[in-house]
């Protein structure tokens, strides 16, 4: 694609996106990062956000995998292998959406799901890690929505907003049953409704942080 640039410009940090380091912490970090991003062009801009999704997308697709070795019933089995096509079919939309735009995914370690996993660690339980999954399911869900509601979205990032938003019901529907029918089989039927409410609690605090940063990408800060 002629004069769109097949690479972003190099106000990013290798490997990262907050020019202020990693030392500090995500607020202060996404403040830091401000002086970076009011230099990137829209569809830069652009680049990044896809780039934070579908880094979302292909780590909760990695959740899914650490499932799949544990779980041994078949139905989940089944389940979670739709599941999982879904989830790296969601990254390769994003993907495609970025290549459109002459770019390339940009690499996110401090994105989301990382945040999470430094403050609740990786879940070594069955019904932990449903749970932990649901948590980051519904904050995708929550995000994709948002996104709907902006004005002015190119008309083929609405078609990608959606197609992802249509699969979040099952797979959320899907893992909150079984881990409660396990729940409930360990004779513990609240563990799973504690263990959402425990990781709700850090999906807050991770998007407080993540929000400053967000709203100065997308140039409403
Ligand atoms: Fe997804
Ligand atoms: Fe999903």
């Amino acid at each position: 694609m002629k004069g769109i640039p097949t690479k972003p410009a190099g106000r990013y940090v290798p490997g990262g996106f907050f020019e202020g380091g990693t030392s500090m912490s995500g607020a202060d970090a996404a403040v830091a990062a401000a002086p970076s991003l009011s230099g990137i062009s829209p569809v830069e801009r652009e680049i990044l956000v896809y780039s934070y999704y579908r880094d979302a997308e292909l780590r909760g697709a990695n959740l899914l995998f650490r499932l799949m070795r544990k779980v041994e019933d078949p139905e989940s089995q089944v389940m979670l292998t739709e599941h999982l096509a879904d989830e790296v079919r969601h990254a390769w939309l994003w993907t495609e959406r970025i290549r459109e735009l002459g770019g390339y995914p940009l690499p996110v370690t401090d994105g989301y799901q990382v945040r999470i996993g430094k403050r609740a660690g990786v879940p070594r339980k069955i019904v932990d890690l449903f749970a932990l999954t649901v948590v980051v399911e519904q904050r995708a869900l929550r995000r994709y929505h948002e996104h709907l509601k902006r004005q002015d979205i190119p008309e083929r990032t609405r078609e990608v907003l959606e197609a992802v938003s249509k699969d979040e019901g099952w797979h959320i529907d899907w893992i909150r049953k079984k881990a409660r029918e396990f729940a409930a089989e360990a004779g513990d039927p609240d563990w799973m409704d504690r263990a959402v409410a425990r990781y709700r609690e850090i999906d807050r605090e991770v998007m407080e942080e993540l929000e400053t940063y967000e709203r100065q990408v997308m140039g409403l800060a």
